[in-house]
């Protein structure tokens, strides 16, 4: 059945000629069939790049409206409708407004992992792969970052003259990821390295001989010499990084980390709404013109 329908969607795509962007945390059989498979800034860059109209982005929601304000004049098709981002759901503009009141001199930093409204009231948007240098460009002093306090305190680290000041979010998938399941996944595996995401808390990070992206965690895993390696961040990287290295051994502390909304994408959804094209992106375009400046920086 699963096959069958991969099948029907590769055809309908070549009818409609449509792209499949999917995340690395999405499930093994999207990742299958999808044309490109990255990390948030890769997957962004080539949402705005491709000379395809139609684009299928199997992900979250904020991932999806990027997509829109890089190329307006694209239809972009999210086929889980109800795949949002909690992390990004604790950013508010309400709130956000009331924080830039409080510091009207930072300089405002927004995660990518964030609404397209609070994008348009921020001055430059990042990913993970991209906050570092991006920072490096910013001359002042105070900086609000939001909506992720993990990302945030990892950044801050490396920039001891500036005055951050964090939102108070988090992923709550990454959040899971526990010192103690670690260091119990170290016992059984002593010698392995320890790659983590940036949305993971300092605890874990302390514990850590690689920070990066999705992408980067691969990137490192491939080129690496060691064979087993402890994961910590969504399980869904395992398809590419098993892909990519499949006599090494990839470990999850606690066994399992998934994020409920990436997974909220199937094949049955994304058949349906390429088929009937469902589920459009839509954006108010005056607040999406704003967060394409921030998005552009
Ligand atoms: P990256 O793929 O940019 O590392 O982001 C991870 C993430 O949490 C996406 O929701
Ligand atoms: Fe949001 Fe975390 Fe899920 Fe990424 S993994 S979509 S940050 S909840």
């Amino acid at each position: 059945m699963g096959k069958n329908l991969s099948e029907k969607i590769l055809k309908l795509k070549k009818e409609k000629n449509a792209i499949i962007l999917a995340h690395l945390y999405q499930t093994p059989e999207i990742q299958e069939i999808a044309d490109y498979v990255g990390d948030s800034y890769y997957l962004s860059k080539i949402a705005r790049d491709c000379k395809e109209d139609l684009i299928i982005f199997c992900g979250v929601k904020f991932m999806g409206e990027s997509a829109k304000i890089l190329s307006p004049q694209k239809t972009i098709i999210l086929p889980a409708t109800n795949a949002g981002c909690p992390m990004a759901d604790m950013a508010c503009v309400e709130d956000l407004e009331e924080m830039i009141k409080l510091y009207p001199d930072a300089f405002k930093v927004c995660y990518i992992n964030s609404s397209y409204e609070v994008k348009a009231l921020c001055d430059v948007s990042v990913t993970s792969s991209s906050a570092l240098d991006i920072l490096k460009n910013v001359e002042n002093k105070q900086i609000l970052f939001l909506p992720d306090r993990n990302l945030g305190s990892y950044i801050a680290e490396f920039f001891p003259e500036k005055e951050f000041i964090f939102w108070q979010g988090f992923c709550p998938t990454h959040e899971r990821i526990s010192v103690e399941d670690i260091l119990t996944a170290k016992e059984k595996h002593p010698q392995v390295k320890v790659l983590a995401h940036p949305e993971c808390n300092k605890e874990v990070r302390d514990l850590c001989d690689y920070i990066g992206s999705t992408s980067g965690i691969i990137d490192f895993a491939t080129k690496c010499e060691d064979e087993e390696f402890i994961i910590c961040t969504e399980e869904g990287i395992l398809y590419e990084l098993k892909k990519k290295n499949p006599d090494k051994n990839f470990y999850i502390p606690g066994g399992s980390i998934s994020c409920v909304d990436m997974k909220k994408t199937t094949l049955n959804n994304l058949y349906d709404t390429l088929l009937n094209m469902k589920n459009e992106v839509i954006l108010d375009e005056s607040v999406s013109k704003n967060a394409l400046k921030c998005l552009e920086n």
